[in-house]
């Protein structure tokens, strides 16, 4: 009856360190650091600065319902980083490429069949964007 109390310590322990992880992917935290203002907690275009640019924001839940039913990884994650700027003229939205990069680099492969070195963040946040996705 002597070893009752330690491991009901440890057993205690563990729960209470189990219960101080963060729960929410790192994604969704980003998302909401980062990305509410303009595009909503939902992502549906509804945040509280939304209407301050004079242009609709996008609905971030039907990227893929615009394309074909695809999410476009590569697309998004180069929207968000800042890359598709110069190409299709975006003036509005930040770029947050230089944000993101500020963490760890994994090897993704975004669609293209070419594992390449990206920050994790990004990943994170171009994947939570990804269970977002509905159907209109
Ligand atoms: C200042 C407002 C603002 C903020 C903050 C913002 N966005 Fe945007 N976002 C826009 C606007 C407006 C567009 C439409 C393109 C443009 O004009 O820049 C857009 C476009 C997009 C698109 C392309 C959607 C599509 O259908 O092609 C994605 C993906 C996106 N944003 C993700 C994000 C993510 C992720 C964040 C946070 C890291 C974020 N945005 C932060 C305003 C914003």
């Amino acid at each position: 009856m002597k070893a009752f109390l330690p491991l009901t310590l440890v057993a205690g322990l563990a729960l209470a360190a189990a219960c101080t992880q963060p729960s929410e992917p790192q994604g969704a935290l980003l998302y909401v650091e980062n990305c509410t203002g303009c595009h909503g907690l939902t992502g549906q275009g509804d945040g509280p600065l939304a209407g301050d640019y004079g242009i609709d924001v996008p609905d971030l839940t039907l990227i893929s319902a615009r394309n074909g039913g695809v999410f476009p990884m590569a697309d998004v994650m180069s929207t968000i980083d800042g890359f598709t700027r110069v190409q299709h003229g975006n003036v509005v939205m930040p770029e947050f490429g230089a944000l993101l990069e500020d963490g760890p680099i994994v090897s993704f492969d975004s669609g293209d069949g070419i594992p390449t070195p990206t920050p994790a963040a990004l990943v994170a946040l171009a994947e939570y964007l990804e269970t977002l996705q509905r159907t209109p």
